[in-house]
């Protein structure tokens, strides 16, 4: 067994919890020692991979064990509310894959919990850990963009389709924290639309529209019923235009120097305004594995007794605006303001 400094136990080996067990496993501040899985094929999976790794198919085990410091979540979204309530009730940190909730209320009651008991809450928005997400908001913050007009992302693809959740849920709640990790702001009002062909009541395909202080609007299109694999992020500003490409792996960001300028000297308002063509920059971005920077940094703020940049509270305002964008998609598009 390696040195530790933090003991983990970690319930849901499906899908993702594998990838998050490889990243902790690989991290020299921690010791994963026991895993979770109702499923004992996952478990005996997990137990060869990592022959140190204890394994239950019972949650209270982990929380009963006064050896582990901190809980890691990826367990489906139905769970995450009970499983949370329990793990800081044990005084665990907690790490929880998205969304935080499916009910605004029961994440105020995780945050606030947490709060109280002064325990590292950290949700699971993976892609503000994202080199590149870094560079767009170094971009916005830094004013080269100009003043941010509209942004728009699509993540679409075919397959894995969940039975547990719509696609929205499912899928948004990357480009909701990106629209607010990016815009450093909430959105006052949503709009969904959705539909489901494949099962009845479950939404295959969603798209948001999001309207954030100051005009500034963000355009959501999520699918899992679709020809393209697309993980695109489009951000237009009044000086430059920029596209993240996630799918690319080393020309994922573009720098495009195109906007609309106001020439002085004509009569009419429409022969004022000219479209101007520059140059398309392509910045260099070290990557690192995004997970591993995510897993990294909720064992610093432990260490460190800091708050994560996905804390709780971001992950309840994401949970906020999928429950208001639900609302909406149920009243067909109607807007549903989110200020509280
Ligand atoms: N960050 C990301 O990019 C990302 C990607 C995929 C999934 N996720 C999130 O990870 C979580 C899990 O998703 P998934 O796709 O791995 O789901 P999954 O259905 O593939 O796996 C869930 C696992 O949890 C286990 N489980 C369910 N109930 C349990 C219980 N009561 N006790 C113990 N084990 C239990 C199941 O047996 C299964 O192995 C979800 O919150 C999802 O949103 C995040």
């Amino acid at each position: 067994m390696k040195r530790s400094e933090i003991s983990l136990g970690m319930v849901g080996l499906g899908y993702w919890g594998p990838n998050l067990l490889r990243n902790f496993d690989q991290l020299p501040d921690c010791c994963v020692r026991v895993c979770c899985d109702l499923d004992a094929t996952r478990l005996a999976q997990a137990q060869q991979q990592y022959p140190y790794l204890r394994t239950t198919d019972n949650y209270d085990d982990l929380l009963d064990d006064p050896d582990l410091d901190a809980i890691v979540i990826a367990t489906p979204a139905p769970t995450h509310y009970t499983f949370a309530l329990k793990a800081l009730q044990h005084g665990k940190h907690l790490f929880i894959e998205k969304p935080l909730t499916l009910e605004v209320q029961h994440a105020v009651e995780l945050v606030e919990l947490s709060e109280d008991t002064d325990r590292v809450l950290m949700v699971g928005h993976l892609m503000e850990y994202h080199p590149a997400i870094e560079k767009l908001k170094d971009l916005i913050q830094s004013g080269e963009l100009g003043q941010i007009h509209y942004l728009y992302a699509q993540r679409v693809n075919l397959g894995r389709i969940r039975h547990d959740e719509n696609a929205m849920w499912s899928l948004a709640p990357h480009d909701f924290s990106v629209a607010m990790y990016l815009l450093d702001a909430e959105p006052e009002n949503v709009s969904a639309r959705g539909a489901a062909y494949l099962q009845e009541g479950i939404d295959d395909v969603v798209f948001v529209n999001l309207q954030f202080p100051g005009g500034v609007m963000a355009h959501i299109q999520l699918s899992w019923l679709d020809p393209h694999k697309l993980r695109l992020t489009t951000i237009v500003g009044s000086e430059k235009m920029v596209v993240f490409d996630d799918m690319e792996t080393a020309e994922m960001v573009k720098i495009y120097n195109k906007g609309v300028d106001h020439s002085a000297g004509y009569t009419s308002y429409g022969e004022a305004l000219s479209p101007r063509f520059g140059d398309v920059t392509i910045p260099y971005i070290k990557m690192t594995e995004p997970l591993k920077l995510e897993c990294q940094h909720f064992l610093d703020c432990i260490m460190n007794h800091r708050k994560p940049r996905s804390d709780g509270r971001d992950g309840l305002r994401v949970v906020r605006v999928l429950q208001a964008a639900q609302q909406s998609r149920n009243r067909n598009g109607e807007p549903v303001d989110i200020r509280m």
